[in-house]
């Protein structure tokens, strides 16, 4: 029988179920996420567009909605039941935060809240299925929702989604202890002890949330979202392909240290960094104790020989850079907290 302490250290939480993003412009990111990425629009709402992977149970894990900047709007999780969404919420609210109620498209009741970070959560349990049976669309494999994309690399699902924070261990301590996220393993830095990076799970996988530290006075940004692809030899044609069709690569393809997955980063038409995601490790333990890794043993570049560009310590929206949590840093490590990973063979 469970304890109550038990209990809280199970996640009511099943997976990352879709993310919302705002773009400037929306016609131009969805044509990059058709064309390019291989997504599929379902649906267009109040100016919001509403896209799928191929493979994607739901009916939706992407929505493009107009905006300024480019941001996250929300990051959305499916509850392993709808007594866990009550459960879910009910945890959120007994730490402080109120959150709300309300009915989404194909997601039924769900709900909202901002955490202490300033990111915004989505939770629910409902969901509409899709199974195409008939038509050009139908796959011939019973468990699979449509027919695999014709678009070489197209993603088969979404992946998981890294924020930015001003503090990265309090984030990762909150939501372990809140919403039963296990961390999986974080990166502090090799000349100070400051954490720069940690990942958390709500499944088998190294990560469906990231978090990085977060140098600006900016709340509630997000650095990249990530889709999957089964194969490496498939984000290997994502990245060839992109290269052909004039869509730089800004980082990859490598091998992250950490969760051990091939990786492969670029951006869509507002700026938002996107992510392929292949391989590592599946983590079964349920009381796994995360490691600290430093970045010289590999943990962002498994390979450890590789500089990763300036560019990607670009989180979103833009805001000031380093700044709160240039208080109290030596002078002498700011470049290595800007970007931990800048110097040759640091990982
Ligand atoms: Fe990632």
């Amino acid at each position: 029988m469970r304890s109550p302490k038990d209990s809280m250290m199970t996640t009511p939480l099943a997976h990352l179920s879709y993310v919302e993003i705002t773009s400037p412009d929306v016609e131009a990111s969805v044509d990059f996420y058709v064309d390019q990425v291989g997504l599929t629009v379902v649906d267009r709402i109040d100016g919001k567009v509403y896209l799928r992977c191929w493979g994607d149970y739901y009916k939706y894990s992407v929505i493009v909605a107009p905006g300024d900047e480019p941001t996250l709007v929300t990051a959305a999780w499916r509850t392993s039941s709808a007594e866990a969404l009550e459960q879910a919420a009910a945890r959120v609210e007994a730490a402080g935060i109120t959150g709300e109620w309300f009915d989404g498209p194909a997601i039924g009741r769900a709900y909202r809240f901002t955490g202490p970070w300033g990111h915004t959560l989505t939770l629910h349990w409902d969901v509409e299925r899709v199974h195409v049976t008939e038509g050009d669309n139908a796959s011939i494999y019973p468990d699979r929702p449509n027919r695999r994309s014709k678009v070489a690399g197209a993603p088969r699902q979404l992946d998981h989604v890294t924020i930015a924070t001003s503090d990265v261990d309090g984030f990762a301590k909150w939501h372990s202890e809140v919403l039963g996220f296990r961390i999986m393993a974080r990166t502090v830095l090799d000349e100070a002890p400051i954490s720069v990076f940690s990942v958390l799970t709500t499944n088998e996988k190294s990560h469906d949330l990231g978090v990085v530290l977060d140098g600006s006075s900016r709340a509630g940004r997000v650095n990249h979202y990530a889709f999957w692809v089964d194969t490496r030899e498939e984000l290997l044609i994502a990245a060839d392909v992109l290269m052909e069709n004039g869509y730089p690569i800004e980082y990859g393809p490598s091998i992250h240290g950490i969760g051990e997955q091939n990786f492969l980063y670029y951006r869509e038409p507002s700026s938002l960094r996107i992510e392929l995601n292949t391989g590592g490790y599946r983590n079964y333990v349920p009381d796994w104790q995360p490691n600290t890794w430093r970045p010289s043993q590999g943990s962002n570049n498994f390979y450890r020989n590789s500089a990763m560009p300036m560019s990607m310590t670009e989180s979103f929206p833009p805001a000031d850079g380093p700044s709160a949590t240039e208080e109290g840093v030596p002078d002498e490590i700011k470049d290595a907290l800007f970007n931990p990973y800048a110097k040759h063979g640091q990982g």
